[in-house]
């Protein structure tokens, strides 16, 4: 059994490097911040305001996620697509500041960690969610360059782009989720830090499995 920590600020490109790490070492990707999404999508869908507790657990405990074939299942619904897009990005760094979500997802992380080996991707997976994970990266690169990736993904898929405003974007969700007050964005002291701000997908996958094998 082995958990693989992989965290960092939005558009540094943990998921293309999580998702090719399990594929070579043949274990399970969890993308915790797809779960976040999925609260935040069904939140939106129900017209529950984030500020009313009471509501927020209710719909939390009939509140299913499952991966299967690297898709995302809500409530047995695949919703994959449906929460890539700017609205509910904006949605999950809202509701992933509230304390009763956080607990849930946190609590399902590890139910998933304990049966079997998973490289997990997220803002605190080595610092609160597997503080004992075998291995730790935190992957970064500049705002700048998150945003020109970003720009390149949304015209690979045929939408508009607006690089101030995707720029903006990004600088307020890195703001917001370093600064918020439970487990935020923070390099665990024993994770090994990639800038990617020069290297390519490939670079970093094949300088993330070297290190595993030191
Ligand atoms: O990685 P992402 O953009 O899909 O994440 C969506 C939001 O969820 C992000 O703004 C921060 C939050 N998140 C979190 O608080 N903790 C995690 N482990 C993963 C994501």
């Amino acid at each position: 059994m082995m958990r693989i920590a992989v965290d960092g600020p939005s558009g540094a490109g943990k998921s293309t490097v999580a998702r090719r790490i399990a594929d070579r070492l043949g274990i399970d990707y969890i993308d915790t911040g797809a779960m976040y999404r999925a609260v935040g999508y069904k939140l939106l869908k129900e017209g529950v305001s984030l500020e009313n507790t009471e509501a927020v657990q209710e719909l939390l405990d009939r509140t299913e996620i499952d991966f299967s074939n690297g898709k995302i299942f809500l409530d047995g619904e695949d919703v994959s697509g449906l929460i890539r897009t700017q609205e509910i990005a904006g949605q999950a760094s809202a509701c992933s500041a509230i304390g009763i979500v956080r607990t849930k997802l946190v609590d399902l992380q590890r139910k998933m960690g304990r049966e079997k080996s998973v490289i997990m991707d997220g803002r605190d997976i080595g610092t609160n969610v597997f503080p004992d994970a075998e291995y730790k990266f935190f992957i970064t690169a500049s705002a700048e360059e998150r945003a020109r990736r970003r720009c390149e993904e949304l015209k690979a898929g045929g939408q508009e782009a607006e690089p101030e405003q995707i720029l903006a974007a990004i600088r307020k969700r890195d703001h917001d989720d370093s600064t918020r007050a439970i487990n935020p964005l923070r390099k665990a002291d024993d994770a090994v830090e990639i800038d990617t701000t020069h290297m390519s997908i490939d670079e970093v996958t094949d300088y993330i499995c070297r290190e595993m094998n030191r």
